[in-house]
């Protein structure tokens, strides 16, 4: 078996860029881990940047999260009670969507299906070869069955924990990573948002956000310890430590309900470099991670994919080598600054366990400053939007 590129990996990332490979007529193969189900039920990301509102029209499968996206124009803040609302609006003059990662991801799948686009799920073994040379190549076992096929290039997009990253040699790969002591316990739930906005809350028991997928669904957050079992946290249990992080009037306010989904997060910054070995380039959550604090994961592999497209239909289209030997550089740039935002919108608004008396005052101080300075708010408000791409 022959193809162009061979994409490992059908989360949003993979998704994404073998529809806008597909779109210009370049041949591509699509191998996933896990049964489509699987991947469906995962629960994740819930912002888009307009920028990557922009990738998802371009690559023709934008019609359902026009529709049923939720534009939001800022976000409220809470330091222990006091409020900030962050205009993004009028700071910027832009706004997000939410619109949830897995609603992405069925749309992709879906236009792949009626487009007769197949991807090979539950693909066993997948195992890369000779991408420091032209002509690369991926086995994997299906069905009980040894598969091969030759390609030109390999994108590697099956996240943090896949198999293409982990086949560089290690002396060609530099790794950064801070990894935070505490995650995020995440619960989905059928009612009602209590606000219209997203609500970032800090309090001395941890962080908590309320986010939402709809006008009918919550996505919810708390700070929790590391060894956190979700089986520990009754619904009730949930809501009621939710409520004691967010101020009286909310807590009041908020409508509670059986949860759908609830699962332990661990929160970590990643970064690999470069994103370039030869015929094979990583992308997503392969390539990095960041603290979801910031909404940005989703986001850098939109951004990574528009990347790694245009360097790729460059070189099928036009022989041009150019988006390619760019790829890395340029991608890692954008990388960098949403690793720092990310970093730093965690600092700001969760609870540390080592920090001392000094650092609770200085974290404070930066709340206090944000309140006071437009300048603090729109550097907040352009990073959240997306910077330039
Ligand atoms: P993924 O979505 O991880 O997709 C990778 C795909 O590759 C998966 O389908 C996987 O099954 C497949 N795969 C893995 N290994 C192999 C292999 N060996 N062979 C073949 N296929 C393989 N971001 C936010 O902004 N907000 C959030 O609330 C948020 N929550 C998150 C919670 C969790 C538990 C995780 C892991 C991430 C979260 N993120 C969040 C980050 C965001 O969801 C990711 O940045 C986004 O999913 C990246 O997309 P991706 O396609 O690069 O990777
Ligand atoms: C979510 O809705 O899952 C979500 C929203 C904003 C974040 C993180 C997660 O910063």
């Amino acid at each position: 078996m022959r193809t162009q590129v061979a994409i490992i990996g059908a989360g949003p990332a993979g998704l994404l860029l073998a529809r806008l490979l597909e779109n210009a007529g370049i041949g591509v193969l699509v191998l996933e881990r896990r049964s489509p189900d699987y991947v469906l039920a995962r629960i994740r990301a819930g912002v888009l940047e307009q920028g990557s509102v922009d990738l998802v029209d371009e690559a023709g499968v934008g019609a359902r999260m026009r529709a049923e996206g939720l534009p939001h124009d800022g976000i409220e803040m809470r330091f222990d009670g006091d409020p900030l609302r962050i205009d993004f609006q009028a700071r910027t003059g832009k706004r997000v969507l939410v619109y949830g990662q897995t609603e992405l991801t069925r749309d992709l799948m879906e236009a792949r299906a009626a487009a007769g686009a197949a991807s090979v799920y539950a693909a066993e073994d997948v195992a890369i070869a000779d991408f420091d040379t032209p002509h690369p190549s991926v086995t994997w076992r299906h069905g009980g069955a040894l598969h091969a096929a030759d390609c030109d290039f390999i994108a590697g997009c099956d996240g943090f924990h896949g198999a293409t990253r982990a086949s560089v040699p290690v002396e060609a790969i530099n790794t950064f990573e801070r990894v935070y002591p505490f995650g995020w316990l995440g619960v989905m739930a059928d009612v009602p948002p209590v606000r219209d906005e997203l609500i970032y809350a800090h309090h001395a028991r941890g962080f908590a956000l309320c986010s939402m997928r709809s006008r009918r669904r919550v996505r919810c957050y708390l700070q929790c310890p590391l060894d956190t079992d979700a089986a520990d946290w009754s619904d009730e249990r949930f809501w009621d430590e939710l409520r004691r992080r967010l101020d009286p009037e909310i807590a009041e306010a908020m409508q509670t309900g059986p949860s759908i989904e609830k699962s332990v997060a661990p929160l970590r910054s990643f970064v690999a470099e470069p994103l370039r070995f030869g015929t094979l380039f990583l992308a997503g959550d392969a390539a990095h991670i960041v603290p979801p604090t910031g909404a940005k994961g989703l986001n850098l592999a939109a951004s990574d994919v528009r990347y790694l497209a245009e360097g790729l239909i460059g070189h099928f289209r036009e022989r041009s080598q150019a988006g390619l030997e760019h790829y890395s550089a340029r991608a890692l740039a954008r990388i960098w600054k949403a690793e720092r935002f990310s970093w730093w919108m965690t600092k700001l608004l969760h609870t540390f366990p080592d920090d001392s008396a000094f650092d609770r005052r200085v974290q404070r101080a930066e709340f206090d400053y944000l309140r006071g300075s437009a300048a603090a708010q729109t550097a907040l408000a352009e990073n959240y939007v997306g910077l330039p791409a």
